[in-house]
């Protein structure tokens, strides 16, 4: 199964070269995840918070405080949790949401913590409400409630627990419910990284991987690659293998660029599945407002992933937004698939209606 709860197979997950959303399984993505804080790139300001707030702790002797990443799929929540427990020099217990399906399937896990570990839970806008519930005294007062037994003959037991740190990790910020937001003293947000960054995400994974790369190139390959370091790192494989196949030794702009074309990636890092959606929203709905489902069912996609891969990403680069009514195409969207775009009165129109609907009712996510 994918992160989408998709068969494998799914073309969202497996065919698409720059959907972020890939296996932790995948190997050579393990291979290029940095092991420090210091070699983590970008997200500065998150990073240096992290940081003193792991020297506290450190020095208090003191598990961290309970810590959540919010943030689209492949931009460093799993590297940053493992990170987390490397720094703190302590043990690293990782699980997710969908596979904790019993409350006594996270007890098991709760008790056999040693002192101060990190317990990373992925995906936990999928936690199953029961766990939830079991989930608050652990993380507050490093208790355990737990009911055994069944009718009359049920009783309630008490645990302690050792002092842990949950880190946890959703691309949902919308779906986490408010008491389990509240329990988490360390909220961080990871944001789409610039090319710059990428630049050097791309230039540290040529190091491990041992490939020869000139900065014109990594800054190709930077550009294209949907603001996600997952994304980078998969389009540096396979620029390598191109390379690698047409003798080149030396990847250079030139050779990234003929690479990335071939691998049907553009000049905006948009992929044929990207330029389905925006053509999608144009050609069939005029523009839109048109709805997440609807938009699922015309594309034949999960609407997760189009909520959480393809979406964010597009909106980041203004070429859709998001209103009460549905997806509407940009004035920039529409110039970008070279297509005229509806009269402004229209839009405007529609932008006003939006606006009022969402004072009326809020947005329709998050
Ligand atoms: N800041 C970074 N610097 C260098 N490489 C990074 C960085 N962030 C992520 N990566 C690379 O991207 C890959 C994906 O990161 P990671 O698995 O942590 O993403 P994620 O946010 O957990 O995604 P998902 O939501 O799909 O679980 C890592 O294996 C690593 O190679
Ligand atoms: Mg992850």
């Amino acid at each position: 199964m994918s992160d989408f709860g998709l068969p494998s197979g799914d073309s969202i997950d497996e065919d698409r070269l720059v959907a972020p959303a890939f296996g932790d399984g995948d190997m050579p993505e393990v291979v290029l995840r940095p092991q420090r804080l210091s070699e983590f790139v970008g997200q500065e300001s998150l990073r240096e918070n992290l940081s003193v707030f792991i020297e506290a702790a450190r020095s208090r002797g003191e598990a961290l405080d309970h810590t959540i990443f919010f943030g689209p799929p492949g931009l460093g929540k799993t590297t940053l949790a493992q990170i987390v427990a490397r720094e703190m020099s302590v043990g690293f217990r990782a699980t997710s949401g969908p596979v904790l399906a019993k409350a006594g399937d996270l007890a098991a896990i709760l008790t056999n913590l040693q002192p101060l570990d990190v317990l990373f839970i992925d995906e936990i806008h999928r936690l199953n409400p029961a766990v939830e519930e079991i989930l608050y005294p652990a993380m507050e007062d490093f208790q355990l409630d737990l009911i055994i037994g069944e009718g009359p003959a049920a009783r309630s037991i008490r645990i302690d627990l050792p002092p842990f740190t949950l880190v946890a990790a959703t691309t949902r910020t919308g779906l986490i419910t408010t008491p389990l937001r509240e329990r988490f003293g360390i909220p961080l947000r990871l944001n789409f990284y610039t090319v710059e960054e990428l630049q050097s995400v791309v230039e540290r994974g040529a190091k491990v991987l041992d490939v020869t790369l000139q900065p014109e190139g990594a800054i190709e390959i930077a550009r294209r690659s949907r603001g996600t370091p997952r994304v980078a790192g998969r389009l540096l494989r396979r620029v390598r293998d191109f390379a690698a196949v047409a003798g080149h030794v030396v990847i250079d702009a030139k050779v990234a660029d003929e690479s990335l074309r071939r691998l049907d990636v553009d000049q905006e890092g948009f992929d044929a599945m990207d330029r389905r959606f925006l053509r999608c929203i144009a050609e069939m709905y005029g523009g839109g407002p048109v709805g997440a489902e609807t938009l699922a069912v015309a594309l034949a996609e999960e609407r997760d992933a189009i909520e959480e891969v393809i979406e964010p990403f597009l909106i980041q680069c203004g070429m859709v937004q998001r209103t009460p009514r549905g997806r509407m195409l940009t004035a920039n969207g529409w110039r970008y698939l070279d297509l005229p775009a509806p009269s402004s009165t229209t839009q405007l129109d529609l932008l006003r209606d939006s606006e009022k609907a969402r004072d009326d009712a809020g947005d329709e996510n998050d």
